[in-house]
């Protein structure tokens, strides 16, 4: 089992320094977070230290590093690396990196303004890549999207939800219509109003919480609006309305597929794998920690639309996400290497675009997973073998 922290300094063995030496024409990945002040450094340790297990594998020299110490004026930099015999994080001295991952966990941590300014002054190294430059956020996304003829028809009709006026034109045009904070994750703060105008309590309002849902009943568009207004998080967060996409069901439960997508060897877009999350009984989301379950996408899609369509829908799906990931990066104007992507599918097996997240979670199924963690190593090696002939 791995230690959550490592705090206590009889944790943290010291390596020679001569790893420098040892590196040379390697190349150099530093996966980037932030520092704390308990732990030495925030992020899922696990996933830490699977990568730094496939970057030894694929020939990298790899560890992690700090905002903090990712120092880019000196020739070294302090990391850590894991010693998995002895379940420890040691601390030592590296090479600069030519690679850096950015795997800061939270939206919060990266945006401090000293943070922000170290990212920028990562990007701009020469010498350097840097791998995920930042969180995304769902209205950007969706109007990079509706900007492409390309990609324009698969993502539902979205506004900002400024006022109530907002909330009720997006009523007249759609029954059903998800509030999500643009800045979300994991479905927090995220709500569903369903309007049926026979009833004398038209509007449903569905609140995501932590133990699942409660539900509401308005009389009124202003009753609605003063209860989103009381349970979005705080005035500040920025919320978008968005259509509901009436969901392909299975056994009476909505699912989405979970693409992953990342640039291989040759460094062009490629699908890592697609899995699929089934809702919980009282979700309004997906998400596992919610009650959703990890199922297969194919038996999903072969269970409702049959062998030949759900063939069909697949590889559409397949198809769609190569394209969402070209749009998405050249319309944010920087290089990104890879991307999750939550795709609704409809009762019609129409696909549709809910969100894209540039920090990957880690995938559960192990095929997708192992291919992931490799895939981030035949990239840098792309990216190396590149940096190295235009040197020449
Ligand atoms: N417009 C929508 N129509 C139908 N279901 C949606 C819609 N938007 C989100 N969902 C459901 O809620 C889940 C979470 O939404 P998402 O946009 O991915 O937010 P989060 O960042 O919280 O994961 C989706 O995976 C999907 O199951
Ligand atoms: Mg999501």
């Amino acid at each position: 089992m791995l230690r959550k922290a490592a705090a206590d300094p009889a944790l943290l063995a010291r390596a020679p320094t001569d790893a420098i030496v040892q590196a040379q024409e390697r190349p150099v990945l530093a996966i980037l977070t932030i520092d704390d002040d308990l732990q030495l450094f925030r992020g899922n340790r696990q996933n830490f230290a699977d990568l730094l297990k496939t970057g030894e594998d694929q020939g990298f020299l790899a560890y992690v590093a700090t905002v903090r110490h990712l120092k880019l004026d000196a020739p070294r930099v302090q990391g850590f690396t894991y010693n998995a015999a002895k379940d420890v994080w040691i601390k030592s001295w590296f090479p600069r990196p030519t690679i850096v991952y950015n795997r800061i966990p939270q939206r919060e941590d990266e945006r401090l303004p000293w943070v922000r300014k170290k990212l920028a002054r990562i990007a701009s190294q020469p010498d350097m890549a840097l791998f995920n430059r930042r969180f995304f956020n769902k209205w950007s996304l969706f109007k990079w999207l509706s900007a492409y003829k390309s990609t324009r028809g698969y993502v539902p009709e979205t506004k900002r939800l400024t006022e109530q006026r907002v909330l009720s034109g997006m009523l007249k045009r759609h029954p059903l219509v998800y509030l999500k904070p643009v800045r979300g994750k994991a479905g927090v703060g995220i709500m569903t109003v369903k309007l049926s105008p026979e009833k004398n309590l038209p509007y449903r309002l569905q609140v995501q919480d932590e133990k699942g849902s409660s539900t509401y009943h308005c009389a009124t568009i202003g009753r609605l609006w003063t209860r989103v207004r009381a349970n979005a998080p705080s005035e500040s967060e920025p919320y978008i309305a968005q259509r509901g996409i009436p969901l392909a069901k299975v056994n009476g439960r909505p699912f989405d597929l979970r693409a992953l997508v990342q640039k291989n060897a040759e460094g062009v877009w490629e699908l890592t794998g697609i899995g699929a999350r089934m809702a919980g009984m009282s979700s309004i989301t997906t998400h596992v920690p919610r009650g959703g379950s990890i199922e297969d996408p194919e038996r999903l899609l072969v269970a409702v639309f049959g062998q030949e369509k759900a063939q069909q829908v697949f590889a559409n799906a397949r198809h769609a996400v190569l394209t969402l990931a070209s749009r998405i990066e050249r319309a944010s104007r920087s290089r990104m290497f890879e991307m999750s992507m939550d795709l609704g599918v409809d009762e019609q097996g129409n696909l549709w675009f809910f969100e894209a997240n540039s920090k990957p979670m880690k995938f559960d199924e192990p095929h997708i997973r192992k291919k992931s963690l490799e895939r981030i190593f035949q990239y840098g090696h792309y990216l190396h073998r590149r940096r190295q002939q235009e040197r020449r």
